[in-house]
């Protein structure tokens, strides 16, 4: 979708690539590593100082009672992407197979694709895309290695609450499943309290995966710099995997994630005003364009419900490449966020306010022009 908006000239909506300033001191621990030399592997879990950084961050932001042990509980990745892949990689074998929440975000189907596990999809409920943990309970089997959710959630914005999480918890404690969580989004919400974590719950400390990643927290996404952190058993599979992936996440963006990891909490706080006042434009601006969807809680997307502008046995593609040529906006169509043969419910596309406020508000006043006049 990216290049097909450079070639349409259309604003691109479509792609989560952040646009953010990065701090300067981040830039400067860039720079300074590499010209200190700071230029070859690490040990395959990361350097010692950047361990420590995320421990002690992980500790402050989530009130943790007891840090991870940067020694066996930490493992740095080439961003979420291989951490999860890794994950994957140390929980599931071929033949076994693990539960994907769908709409989802694509790389854990091909992942599993890649590595011969077979996926099992659960939606996410009705309008309001809850979490079922009963439906969890109904497709998993013996053979069921673990279930992967992501919140704040890509595609729609949604952050489970603490009882759809518990609710989760219970029945993975009771099948011996375990739960891998994407937290990529973990420090944009828009809710009063932060983001409850599988981890968080009881008991789950010892049968989840969390990662997370510099790339949208810091907007970096070509920085490559992630993190796994579970228990060490866990981890210890983890970190013999990603040795043989990748051997090591960069070193000089390890050194510039240590001082990223140090910033005061106001950069946080800070971000999050910035993508709260982008999630207002484009929630405002599609509100008044008449289109359903449910508001964000959290993450950089809306997902909407494209059933009062599609046209009569329109598909998503099709709809999505009407709106990049003839309203000028690049959006994602639904049926990217689907794995499962038996989808249900209305045309959808996703969104995305990941870029500047008057790159969001002309997408939306594209669309209002373009819908508008329909
Ligand atoms: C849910 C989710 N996980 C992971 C990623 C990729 O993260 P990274 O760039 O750190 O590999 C994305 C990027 O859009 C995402 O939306």
């Amino acid at each position: 979708m990216t290049r097909a908006c450079q070639a349409a000239n259309a604003v691109n909506l479509a792609q989560g690539i952040p646009a953010y300033p990065l701090p300067l001191s981040l830039e400067e621990a860039a720079v300074e590593a590499i010209r200190s030399n700071d230029n070859q592997y690490t040990s395959p879990r990361g350097s010692t100082q950047f361990r420590q950084a995320i421990s002690a961050f992980e500790q402050r932001r989530w009130s943790m009672p007891v840090p991870y042990d940067p020694e066996t509980q930490i493992c740095v990745t080439c961003g979420a992407t291989e951490g999860m892949l890794a994950a994957l990689l140390a929980v599931a074998e071929r033949g076994s197979n693990v539960i994907i929440v769908e709409p989802a975000y694509e790389s854990y189907a091909v992942n599993l694709r890649l590595i011969g596990v077979e996926a099992r999809y659960v939606q996410l409920k009705g309008p309001g895309w809850e979490l079922d943990p009963a439906a969890i309970a109904a497709v998993a089997d013996r053979d069921t290695r673990a279930v992967i959710v992501n919140s704040p959630h890509n595609p729609t914005g949604r952050v489970f609450t603490r009882d759809e999480t518990q609710g989760l918890a219970d029945v993975c404690q009771r099948l011996g499943i375990v739960v891998i969580h994407d937290a990529i989004y973990d420090e944009l919400y828009f809710t009063d309290e932060r983001p409850t974590r599988i981890s968080d719950i009881p008991g789950m400390e010892r049968q989840s995966i969390t990662i997370n990643a510099l790339s949208k927290m810091f907007s970096v996404t070509g920085w490559r710099v992630g993190w796994v952190t579970g228990p060490p058993e866990l981890m210890g599979r983890v970190a013999r995997v990603h040795d043989f992936l990748t051997i090591a996440a960069p070193t000089p963006f390890q050194a510039a994630g240590a001082a990223a990891l140090s910033l005061p909490a106001t950069y946080f706080d800070e971000l999050r005003a910035v993508y709260g006042k982008r999630r207002e434009v484009l929630v405002t601006g599609l509100e008044r364009c008449g289109i359903e969807f449910q508001r964000p809680a959290g993450a950089y997307y809306v997902m909407c419900d494209a059933t009062s502008f599609a046209l009569p046995g329109e598909g998503e593609s099709q709809l999505v490449q009407r709106l990049l040529q003839e309203a000028g906006v690049g959006v994602v169509p639904g049926l990217c966020f689907y794995g499962s043969a038996d989808r249900t419910g209305p045309p959808q596309i996703r969104i995305a306010f990941a870029k500047g406020e008057d790159t969001v508000a002309e997408g939306v006043r594209r669309l209002h022009g373009y819908l508008g006049a329909k």
